[in-house]
This record gives structure tokens, sequence and C-alpha cells, in this order.
């Protein structure tokens, strides 16, 4: 019988991380896991701000994780933007600290990237094309990715905008839209771009699979992403029809908007090298509308 995984996941009070930690706690004969928060205090997570040196290395020293699943990340596009000290300070600095105290104490990086690495001009994207970002967000995570992959059995996990259990519409640029469809009032909702909305749940499941086999699978780049190619704006419909409400008022916008922070037209990740690695039982997929259905049923 081996030892337990030991797991320290960052972000734990998230939108992602708290799937991972849901996850592996699911799964305790084969995790024990550390879930860390900062601004959220949560039972069960550890404050810990991983822009101070002590902090971090305090809790890694005291833990001693066989592998850090690191979700902590300004990832608001607008954010990096505005703020880029800020920014630099918990996805440069955070991910350079962690990479080296994990490398000092024997355990794997599983860092968790974003398709926003990619320009989307020229889809799908496998692991092994350029990364080539549109904005201040997709660069630090490029950096960051760079940092992650100078060890050798470190993973990265790109994936492409997120949705999942939460307590606040707005915390995902998928359910915060849900707002928009409810409230009636006539709007336009981005038609050009096009996203693959992808469940949290489903990337814990990946992330699973992952840990247990960390260490003994190819390091580098994996992508996982959900298969159902959306707009924003076909979003909205979408959860007219599952929670049959109206929504005559949404508009499609089909002209870019020049004041927006610049983004992907079309960052769709090929997942093979996943898929081929992990197998069928770790790469679920469930559908858009199950998916708004579970996770927006609460605010009907
Ligand atoms: N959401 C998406 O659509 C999406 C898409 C692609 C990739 N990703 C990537 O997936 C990962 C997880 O994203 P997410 O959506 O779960 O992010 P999120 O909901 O914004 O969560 C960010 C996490 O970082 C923590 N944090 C913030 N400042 C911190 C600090 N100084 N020290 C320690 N922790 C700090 C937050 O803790 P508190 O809340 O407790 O302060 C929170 O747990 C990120 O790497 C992101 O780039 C996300």
């Amino acid at each position: 019988e081996g030892e337990r995984t030991r797991v320290l996941i960052t972000g734990a009070s998230g939108l992602l991380g708290r799937a991972v930690n849901h996850e592996l706690q699911q799964h305790k004969d084969q995790f024990e896991t550390l879930g860390l928060c900062f601004s959220r205090q949560i039972e069960g997570l550890t404050q810990c701000d991983l822009t101070s040196i002590e902090d971090t290395l305090r809790i890694v020293t005291q833990s001693k994780p066989h592998l850090v699943v690191h979700c902590a990340a300004e990832r608001r596009p607008d954010i990096v933007e505005k703020q880029p000290d800020r920014a630099k300070q918990l996805n440069d600095g955070a991910t350079e600290r962690l990479c080296q105290l994990a490398e000092e104490c024997g355990a794997t990086m599983l860092f968790i990237s974003t398709d926003y690495v990619f320009d989307g001009k020229n889809p799908p994207y496998d692991e092994k094309s350029k990364p080539s970002p549109l904005n201040a967000y997709g660069e630090s995570k490029v950096r960051c990715e760079q940092e992650v992959l100078r060890r050798r059995r470190n993973l990265v996990l790109r994936v492409p905008v997120l949705y999942g259990d939460t307590a606040d519409v707005n915390e995902s640029a998928v359910t915060c839209l849900f707002a928009l469809v409810k409230a009636g009032v006539p709007c336009t909702i981005d038609h050009i771009a096009k996203r693959y909305p992808t469940h949290c749940a489903d990337v814990a499941n990946v992330v699973r699979h992952l840990s247990l086999r960390a260490g003994r699978i190819d390091g580098g780049v994996y992508h996982f992403s959900g298969n159902e190619c959306l707009t924003k704006y076909e979003m909205c419909l979408a959860m007219g029809r599952v929670f049959g409400l109206s929504t005559d008022h949404v508009a499609p916008q089909v002209e870019p908007d020049s004041s927006a922070t610049l983004r992907p037209v079309d960052a769709r990740l090929s997942c093979q090298r996943l898929e081929a690695t992990l197998g069928p039982e770790a790469v679920q997929r469930r559908s858009f509308e199950e998916g708004i259905r579970q996770c927006l049923a609460k605010f009907v």
C-alpha cells in the first residue's frame, strides 16, 4: 500500500480551486489535501498570502507536499491590464516562489493556465503550438508556464473559460450572463468570439487523474476543454432554453468593441495528448445545458 499523495492546492477558495479541493477530498484514500485561501476565510482552508515569501515558505515547509496544484492567480484581463504590479506579484511572483520551494522539497507542480496564451487566429491549438498572447494576462501566464516548465516533470494544464458551482453568478464570465438573461433589459452580447465553456468539476476530474499519475507521466503541457463551441450570445440563448426564460431582449453583438481588452477570437484547444495519456475515464465532459442547469438552478 503506497502513501497517500499530499497535495497543496492554492486558490482553493476560488472558482476552480474549490472544485479541485472537493474532488480530491472525495478520494481521501488517495489524497491528503491542504487547501489555501487568501481574502475569503473558508472553514477547512488555510490562509496564506502567496505574495509573501515568509508565508509561502512556512506553508510549503510545514505541509511537505508531493504535488502543488497552483490555481491562485489574477485572471481578470482588465485588472491585469490596469494593475500590472499587483498581477505581477501574484501571477509571476507566487508562481516563481512556489516552483522553487516545490523543487526544494521534491514536489511536482501542476500549474493551471489558459487558452489566452494563444492569439486565436489559427485554431485548433495543440500542446506544441507556439503561444502568442494578445493581452497582458496571457503574457503573464506564458511567463509562468515557462518558469514551471524549467523542471521536466512539472505539468501545465491549459483550460478555456470556466464555470461551475458558485454563490455569486458574477464569479464567472459564463454564469454572469444569467443575470442579463433574467433581468429582461435590452442588451447586446458578444456573438463574435468562439468560446468553449468548461465545467470546473470536469476540470477537477482531470486534475485528480493528473495528480494520481504526476511524476510517472511525461511532464509538459496538457490541454483540456469542453467541446461545445458557443459565443456568449449563444450561451444566453441556451440559458433561456434550459430555464424557460425569454431571451427576446438579448441581441447579438457582431461588431468588435474597440475599447475592450483584446481577447482571442477562437483559441480552441485540441486535447489529444491528455486523452491519450489519461484515457477516457479521466476526460469527461458534461454538456453545456446540463452544466448550467446544475449550477444556475438555485438562482432562477
Ligand atoms: N475562470 C476562468 O474562466 C479561467 C479560464 C482559464 C484559466 N483560468 C485559470 O484557472 C486558475 C483558477 O482560476 P479561478 O477562476 O478559480 O480564479 P478565481 O476564482 O479568481 O480565484 C483566485 C484564487 O486566488 C486566490 N488569491 C488571490 N490573491 C491571493 C494571494 N495574494 N495569496 C494567495 N491566494 C490568492 C484567491 O483567494 P481569495 O478569494 O480567498 O482571496 C482565490 O482562491 C487561474 O490560474 C486562472 O488563470 C481560469
